[in-house]
């Protein structure tokens, strides 16, 4: 959060699982990668990306895994018992303070012993602050009520969300997805960064609580479970902040985004013509994002008639500039480009998806652009990533490729030095 000098633009707070992340209608994971390369092109730089998930911090990183995510500047997990910031995951220890006033996991653990209804969640998905079950629907209302009067006689302060139509989390009072952006909004307020609007996106009963923030907006994504949609039927239908929208899981962000007008919503992956797509004003950052979304077109040989975006392409670099395998091998960019030529469709049927991360671009001196950034490369369940740094200067009507370094990224699971391309 430290990078952004004034009040963030947008901030998205986001639920994961069957809210960002699409588990049942998009294994390409389609709906994501737009959402992606559109917070990467309009938003990265000057708003806030929050993920508030049910996960535990474990869990998250082996989702992250899995699926084509950003990294989120703020990363609130467990059910809001936990907060971490940055692409470090730095905890916020005043957080630990406030989630152990009146709990104890012991007595927690004692007391839902005593209810046969309740049967322990996995190891994995248990944590300091946050102890979870299943529990068959049909008995979820008598057993919390039961449980909120007995733990309340042990001294302690708790919560219980019920959610999915079967997990059932017991909590510390002050915990929950909607305690915890009540207390990110105020820590960005004492800092003088409250953001200009929050968007918070949900699909089930843990999120409830993010949509009962004073002035946010809200999207329920379409794909929404029963449990969230009739307490916006009972509670908050007249909001007309708050919208069940009509598109699943991210492209339902999308469509709020839209809906409230919080910024554009036009995602890069949705653009076909790419020199049509010029962008308002120079900008190094979108220079690089189209790039690599043709990357990946031209490698899935999903883009045909492409000559005069290569022909840009090959009159956009400076003569002398250079590309820097992460190898460390060394090549113009020019050849680069000629070499990108003969890669046309080498990816077809193979699941190749490129997207890009954490993309900020830096004016260093007037007309001279750093662009920073994660790309992540996939072909099939084989992924790596590279840090790259691209050097702009401006001309006339657009930029100058000057050149580009690539170096492994930690995160990268395989390092592959034989291929010469990007
Ligand atoms: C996530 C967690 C699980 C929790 C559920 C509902 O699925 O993994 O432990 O019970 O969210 O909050
Ligand atoms: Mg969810």
């Amino acid at each position: 959060m430290e990078r952004l000098t004034s009040p963030p633009r947008l901030m998205i707070v986001s639920d994961l699982d069957d809210t960002l992340v699409d588990h049942h209608n998009d294994p390409e994971n389609i709906s994501l990668l737009r959402f992606n390369s559109l917070w990467e092109d309009a938003f990265r730089h000057d708003s806030l990306l929050v993920f508030s998930t049910g996960r535990t911090l474990p869990m998250y990183k082996k989702l992250r895994k899995e699926r084509p995510m950003l990294t989120p500047d703020v990363i609130i997990t467990s059910v809001g018992t936990e907060i971490a910031y940055g692409k470090s995951m730095v905890t916020d220890d005043s957080w630990v303070d406030i989630m152990n006033h009146k709990w104890d996991r012991g007595i927690v653990e004692e007391e839902t012993s005593k209810f046969p209804e309740l049967t322990l969640q996995r190891e994995c998905d248990q944590r300091p602050n946050k102890v979870s079950f299943f529990i068959d629907k049909s008995k979820a209302q008598e057993v919390i009520n039961e449980l909120y009067q007995r733990l309340e006689k042990r001294g302690l302060e708790i919560k219980i969300i019920f959610s999915g139509g079967k997990a059932l989390d017991v909590l510390p009072k002050g915990g929950g997805k909607g305690q915890a952006l009540a207390y990110l909004l105020n820590k960005l307020n004492t800092e003088g960064k409250l953001p200009v609007n929050t968007l918070v996106c949900g699909d089930s009963g843990n999120d409830t609580e993010l949509f009962t923030i004073p002035n946010v907006y809200g999207v329920m994504v379409s794909n929404s479970q029963e449990e969230l949609l009739e307490w916006y039927e009972e509670n908050a239908k007249d909001n007309a902040k708050i919208i069940h929208a009509s598109e699943r899981c991210a492209v339902g962000i999308l469509e709020a985004i839209g809906h409230f007008k919080l910024g554009p919503n036009l995602s890069p992956r949705d653009v076909f013509d790419f020199l049509e797509w010029k962008g308002d004003s120079v900008n190094p950052g979108h220079e690089v994002i189209k790039f690599f979304l043709f990357y990946e077109r031209w490698r899935r040989g999903e883009v045909e008639n492409c000559e005069a975006y290569i022909a840009s392409l090959k009159a956009s670099p400076h003569p002398g500039g250079v590309f820097v395998h992460p190898s460390g091998a060394e090549m113009s960019l020019r050849d680069t480009i000629d070499e990108l030529g003969k890669y046309h469709g080498d990816k077809k049927d193979q699941k190749f998806r490129v997207w890009t991360d954490q993309v900020l671009a830096t004016e260093t001196s007037p007309g001279t652009w750093i662009v920073k950034l994660d790309k992540w490369e996939q072909t099939g369940n084989e992924r790596k990533c590279c840090t790259t740094t691209v050097k702009f200067t401006s001309k006339e009507n657009g930029v100058v490729w000057e050149n580009v370094q690539q170096t492994w990224s930690e995160e990268s699971e395989m390092k592959d030095n034989s291929s010469w391309i990007i």
